[in-house]
């Protein structure tokens, strides 16, 4: 990739694994937390597209918890997890190669920030409980527009903040969505494929394709 002077990164699902709430809970959810995770998941990325299109913003911890009550309703789970859950989603975990991949990426030229539909104080406690604070440039977060991704003010947030242009930008998103998002705005895209699944037919195909984030190092 030439001419890169930002790297921009989609935080829930690339740099945080958000299966790692209920996997910290298996014990008491028992053998379908790994279901019951990705219903999780999908209910809550569906309420940001329902909420952006109905005009009814509400915050990502507010729609974190409204998904997480009907998924807990779905699968059966008692009510006593909740806090449980709702804490550990504070404190997801990063994928194992992250900090390293960061520590490299920190001692070039670049920008590095995280693009997110996570509100100020969630991205912060994330990156801070997990000793990535000084590594990030900026946390931008969507409530600076109060519209979730894929819409395209979102993805202008670092453009305007840094000056640059779009295809300056190198966005790494592990939602193929996302991807998709970013890259029809004019980033230069990084689809961060770890589980090999199929991309979307959204009339776009990301420029590059990585098994994980230590890819990236050869890429820029
Ligand atoms: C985010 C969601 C898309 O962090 O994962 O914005």
């Amino acid at each position: 990739m030439k001419n890169i002077k930002a790297i921009i990164f989609d935080a829930y699902g690339t740099l945080f694994d958000v299966n790692s709430a209920a996997e910290k809970c298996q014990d008491k959810i028992g053998d379908k937390w790994e279901n019951f995770a990705n219903f999780w998941r999908t209910t809550q990325l569906e309420y940001t597209w329902l909420r952006s299109l109905m005009k009814r913003h509400r915050d990502f911890w507010q729609i974190t918890e409204d998904s997480l009550d009907k998924s807990m309703k779905a699968f059966d789970i008692d009510s006593s997890m909740k806090n449980e859950l709702m804490n550990l989603y504070k404190v997801l975990s990063p994928f194992e190669e992250v900090r390293e991949t960061l520590k490299i990426l920190r001692k070039k030229n670049l920008k590095l920030a995280i693009l997110s539909n996570g509100t100020p104080s969630l991205l912060n406690e994330l990156v801070r409980s997990n000793n990535l604070d000084n590594l990030f440039d900026d946390l931008f977060s969507i409530e600076e527009v109060g519209i979730y991704k894929p819409d395209s003010n979102v993805y202008k947030l670092p453009v305007n903040k840094y000056q640059i242009a779009k295809n300056e930008i190198a966005f790494l998103s592990a939602n193929t969505w996302d991807v998709s998002g970013g890259g029809n705005y004019g980033y230069q895209s990084i689809w961060v494929n770890r589980n090999n699944n199929i991309f979307d037919n959204l009339d776009y195909k990301p420029d590059n394709q990585i098994k994980n984030l230590s890819e990236l190092i050869n890429l820029i």
